[in-house]
């Protein structure tokens, strides 16, 4: 079975050709350097991107796959949650695309492919998805972070989320305040490579509550009370590289501390973690190094497939038809809001 599947919930415009399990093709076109300029996504924008590279990019797809659209056996798109006009274009698209072709037509949650992108690889990832639950799964980006508790194919249960700011927020938010540009969180991980952590000592928001809640907005504040009473150590390259490293090091560290502890709590075996935020490279060490102290396996989505892609979309849809979960439904409106369960 051949699936065509789409995303642009946000500032990635992608589409994807699946079969049985392996990406045949993935193609995302990004609009950060047009929303660079802005400090941040501009939805006005990015609904104009998306209608500019959407068709561009799903032929692109469908060549690369060496595949017709008559040949395609099902159609997805992320149906929410994310910017609503940005959505319509991707899903309008890929429903009319199905209605023409008379083929099965699957929305899908855009957090619940995240819990999927760990597996995308080029073998056909059902086997190891099986062997890798229950796990506790992290997904963090610039608009969510999460701790998710897989306990089976398709089903699981959201354990917290962030009260305020997300985790890629937070770094881009502080890159600012540091004169980065945006997305300041590939600059600060690149300048913290050669950062001394452990010089400035910022707060680990809700680090030590029992819940699995987040908080980031208290350490931007921080940061931003550090800068007014450190005004000159921007002029210094060392000390920006030691201020990104020790910023970087608190996030990670109420990530990776939180994300332990309810794997501990819930007495599961795996850890898996995705969204753009988990390019981050001290996240990946860190994540490793704690999961190997603690005994649990890790399974990381590749860099490429951690920011938004259709492919994701596309193995769960795949993954929900072969359960029968089979949804036909042209007119199925977008749900911006939608909360995984
Ligand atoms: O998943 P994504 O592409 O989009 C959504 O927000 O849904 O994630 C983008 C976020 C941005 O906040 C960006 O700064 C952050 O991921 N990010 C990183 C790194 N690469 C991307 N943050 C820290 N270190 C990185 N290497
Ligand atoms: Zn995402």
């Amino acid at each position: 079975m051949l699936l065509l599947a789409f995303e642009s919930s946000c500032d990635e415009t992608s589409a994807a050709v699946i079969r049985a399990g392996t990406v045949l093709a993935s193609e995302v076109s990004s609009q950060i350097k047009l929303h660079a300029e802005y400090g941040g996504v501009v939805p006005e924008l990015a609904v104009r991107e998306h209608i500019r590279n959407l068709l561009p990019v799903a032929t692109l797809a469908l060549e690369r796959a060496g595949v017709s659209p008559h040949q395609i056996d099902a159609v997805a798109a992320t149906q929410g949650p994310g910017l609503p006009a940005a959505l319509m274009v991707g899903l309008k698209a890929a429903q009319a695309f199905a209605f023409v072709q008379r083929k099965p037509f699957i929305g899908v949650h855009h957090h619940e492919a995240h819990l999927y992108s760990p597996w995308i690889s080029g073998q056909p990832p059902r086997e190891a998805f099986d062997e890798f639950q229950p796990n506790v799964s992290l997904i963090v980006s610039g608009g969510h972070t999460m701790l998710v508790h897989v306990e089976s194919e398709l089903k699981h249960r959201v354990l917290g989320g962030t009260i305020d700011d997300a985790a890629g927020e937070c770094f881009d938010k502080t890159g600012k305040l540091m004169g980065l540009a945006y997305p300041a969180g590939p600059i600060i991980d690149r300048l913290a490579e050669q950062g001394n952590a452990a010089l400035f000592d910022f707060p680990r928001p809700l680090i030590n509550d029992p819940n699995d809640e987040f908080s980031f907005s208290g350490l931007k504040t921080s940061v931003r009370y550090f800068l007014r009473d450190n005004p000159r150590l921007l002029d210094d390259p060392v000390a920006l590289r030691d201020l990104c490293a020790s910023v970087q090091a608190a996030i990670v560290d109420v990530l990776v501390t939180k994300t332990i502890r309810a794997a501990k709590r819930l007495g599961v075996r795996y850890v898996t973690a995705s969204g753009g935020v988990t390019c981050n490279r001290a996240l990946r060490r860190e994540l490793l190094a704690r999961c190997q102290k603690h005994d649990f396996q890790l399974r990381l989505a590749e860099p490429s497939l951690c920011t938004d892609n259709a492919a994701m979309i596309g193995i769960l849809a795949e993954r929900k038809l072969a359960q029968g979960n089979l949804v036909n439904d042209y007119d199925g409106e977008i749900q911006p809001g939608w909360v995984l369960g």
